[in-house]
């Protein structure tokens, strides 16, 4: 299994687990299931709503002492409505308690985007803060003093394209260690991983398999499938693989770090063993021709009429 590399000289594994819309009651036996096979790297985040479920699987699994807390990698991210410099640690905390862990291996912060402190998920207007009312450098002198505190080892941010990586480390000197962002072939951020290579920042992708956030009506106006993709079928075929392990290699193989979710045995174990075969110089030609800047997780509920987050990405 590749890793990615941190200054202080830690590793992650290039492949872990993704939470994200894995239900309560599934979600903790994913997690045993997916430790006891292999996987050391979980991807967790306040807003899944499942960290407690998780908890209890890390509990269970850690209380056992065949697998340590120290051997496993846990991600969790801080959510929008915990921007303010007050809010950030004591997010931290819930997430932490919430975990059953004392502390985390990455913390980030979800999204360049800030709610009001009541807003769980904005419906208006008037439930976000703008940028200038929490400057996103307020938000990260809280993560560093997370760091500093021992809460977490790592301290990085997610969804953020060049541009706000820029306004950022215009503002300090202490730069994110990771920004996580949707990745596959259809979008494939070519300039951003450029950028954060140049600039010493990991990055893991999400929704790697093509799971996004539009209605199942907006799915079948124009969502195309990446599992089904013709491309990506005939590769698998000549590998003897499923088209989930060529995604995933795919991502592996570039030097990402990539979290496919699934709550299902089968489907847990397969996408580990995706660590087991290389994609060749043809197969990578041929995903790379598929890039067509295409988002799964398109950040348009963050847009409203009078807020200040149109075109979060820029692209
Ligand atoms: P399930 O949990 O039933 O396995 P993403 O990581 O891009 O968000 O994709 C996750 C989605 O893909 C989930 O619906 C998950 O369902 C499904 N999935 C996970 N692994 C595979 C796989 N190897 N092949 C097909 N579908 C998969």
């Amino acid at each position: 299994m590749k890793t990615l590399k941190f200054k202080n000289g830690d590793h992650m594994d290039a492949i872990g687990l993704g939470t994200w819309k894995s239900e309560k009651g599934e979600v903790a036996n994913a997690v045993k299931i997916a430790l006891s096979n292999g996987y050391r790297h979980i991807d967790c985040a306040a807003t899944y709503g499942n960290e407690a479920e998780v908890g209890e699987a890390f509990a269970e699994v850690f209380g056992k002492g065949d697998i340590k807390r120290e051997d496993v990698w846990v991600t969790s991210k801080l959510w929008n409505n915990a921007h303010k410099k007050e809010d950030v640690i004591p997010a931290l905390k819930q997430t932490l308690k919430d975990l059953q862990l004392e502390y985390l291996d990455l913390y980030l912060i979800h999204w360049p985007v800030a709610f009001k402190p009541d807003v769980s998920f904005p419906e208006k207007a008037e439930d976000f803060l703008s940028l200038e009312e929490v400057p996103l450098i307020e938000t990260w002198k809280e993560m560093i003093k997370a760091k500093e505190q021992g809460l977490v080892k790592h301290i990085g941010v997610s969804n953020f394209s060049i541009e706000k990586l820029e306004e950022l480390m215009n503002d300090t000197d202490h730069l994110p260690e990771m920004n996580q962002v949707e990745l596959h072939p259809y979008l494939q951020q070519n300039k951003l991983l450029e950028f954060c290579s140049r600039n010493g920042i990991n990055v893991t992708g999400y929704s790697p398999l093509g799971s996004g956030d539009r209605s199942d009506e907006m799915k079948a106006d124009d969502e195309p499938s990446l599992l089904e993709n013709p491309v990506i079928n005939k590769i698998a075929k000549k590998h003897g693989a499923s088209a989930g392990q060529i995604l995933i290699k795919w991502s592996e193989q570039r030097g990402t770090a990539v979290i496919p979710k699934s709550t299902n045995e089968g489907r847990i174990k397969e996408n580990l063993q995706s660590a087991g075969f290389q994609l060749d110089e043809d197969d990578l030609k041929q995903i790379a021709d598929l890039d067509d800047h295409f988002r799964y997780v398109t950040g348009k509920f963050f847009e409203m009429e009078g807020n200040s987050y149109e075109n979060i990405y820029n692209d």
